[in-house]
């Protein structure tokens, strides 16, 4: 048996072919486009291990895909590849349309076509894993509740509403071809191999070389934060036993406000990594707001874990700590990912 990944050279992607690989020998086909976001370095580790194929190319090659698929003739196929940044969104949405909306549409099609001629055990085992986000319901008032499964969609961000086109589209093929789909919805992963355009790493190396800390707008802005390999324990549980054509929300019943998640880190790398200039919360720095960025965003994720037993392992505590000690051990990472590609973002989104 075999799965097939997409997007497995990303953050959350290269930690799930990782842990899975840990945890059994079922061999995982990667398919990844290596885009800015994607880094085969985080793959290093199974270099040469024959349980992982790894293979550098677009989810919209539709040629490609089924070629994989009827090669590999996978039991499930797990779909994390998108474009996954809000602010690269606004910037330029074209991308996003077409890799999580052309691409989810390709990898639906190709996965029908197989699934529709398989028989018996092989057919009934199969599973489409569609791998979203809390951002498709929107933003929350201070005291709404949090999102559960039957929030209606209210997608708010290019990125957003292209996950959200995304997700009609799994539901879609499991209405009306019984294509045997689960989709999860997960809050805001943080923990190694997170490229450092987003909130916690950028915030991590940015102290670690004296920049600036950029915190939009007020910074009350709240998120549920949930360290990545609880993440990945969620697919492997919503995977295994998810029911068809549902959605299961995972989050890590951790709500804070992006200023706090900012005065955490900076308080850790005051213990593990003292500045001899000074705390390094002297480098917040409150910039101008994303535009219509979402105010809060909060998971009820009681339905997988009264399902199928899933909880957090980790405590953002916990979480928080182990993310800070793996930056500061892995500064040749860092300085990688770093390029030149990577320079020009920031001037272009931080340049004020
Ligand atoms: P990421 O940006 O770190 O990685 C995305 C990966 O997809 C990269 O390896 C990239 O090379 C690949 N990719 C992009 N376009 C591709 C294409 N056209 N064909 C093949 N591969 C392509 O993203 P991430 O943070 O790891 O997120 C993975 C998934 O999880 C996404 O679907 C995202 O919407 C979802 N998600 C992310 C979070 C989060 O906090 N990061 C939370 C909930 C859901
Ligand atoms: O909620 C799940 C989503 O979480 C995923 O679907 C997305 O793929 C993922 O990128 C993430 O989206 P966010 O927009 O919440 O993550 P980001 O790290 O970009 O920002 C987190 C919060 O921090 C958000 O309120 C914006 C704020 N922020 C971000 C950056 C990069 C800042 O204040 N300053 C910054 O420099």
């Amino acid at each position: 048996m075999t799965i097939l990944v997409t997007g497995g050279a990303g953050f959350i992607g290269s930690n799930f072919v990782l842990d899975w690989l840990r945890g059994s020998d079922e061999p995982v086909v990667n398919l990844d486009a290596l885009t800015y976001a994607g880094n085969p370095e985080n793959l290093a580790s199974l270099q040469g291990d024959p349980r992982h194929i790894f293979v550098q190319g677009d989810i919209c090659d539709r040629l490609l895909v089924a070629q994989l698929i009827n090669q590999h003739k996978p039991r499930a196929i797990v779909h994390f590849a998108a474009e996954s940044h809000v602010d690269r969104s606004i910037h330029g949405p074209g991308t996003f349309i077409k890799t999580n909306i052309d691409g989810t549409f390709t990898l639906l099609e190709a996965a029908r076509a197989y699934w529709t001629e398989l028989q018996g055990e092989a057919k009934a085992a199969f599973r489409f894993h569609h791998v979203s986000t809390d951002e498709v319901y929107g933003s929350l008032k201070a005291d709404d509740p949090p999102f559960s499964e039957t929030n209606p969609y209210e997608p708010n961000s290019p990125y957003s509403a292209s996950k959200a086109a995304s997700d009609h589209l799994v539901r879609a093929w499991h209405h009306t071809y019984g294509l045997p789909v689960v989709t999860t919805n997960c809050s805001n992963n943080y923990g190694p191999y997170h490229f450092p355009e987003k909130l916690i790493p950028l915030m991590i190396v940015n102290a670690l070389a004296g920049k600036p800390l950029p915190v939009y707008g007020d910074g009350q802005q709240i998120r549920d934060w949930l360290y990545v390999t609880d993440h990945c324990s969620g697919i492997r549980a919503v995977l295994a036993g998810g029911r068809l054509g549902e959605t299961y929300n995972i989050g890590g019943w951790n709500e804070k406000a992006n200023i706090d998640i900012v005065k955490t880190v900076c308080a850790l790398l005051d213990e593990m990594r003292p500045d001899p200039a000074g705390k390094y919360e002297r480098l917040i720095t409150y910039v101008k707001d994303r535009p219509g960025h979402d105010r809060r965003y909060a998971i009820d994720a009681r339905k997988i874990e009264r399902e199928l037993g899933w909880r957090p392992a980790e405590t953002f505590d916990t979480g928080i700590r182990k993310t800070v000690r793996w930056y500061l051990d892995n500064p040749d990472w860092v300085a990688r990912v770093q390029s030149g590609a990577y320079r020009e973002w920031l001037d272009k989104q931080y340049a004020k």
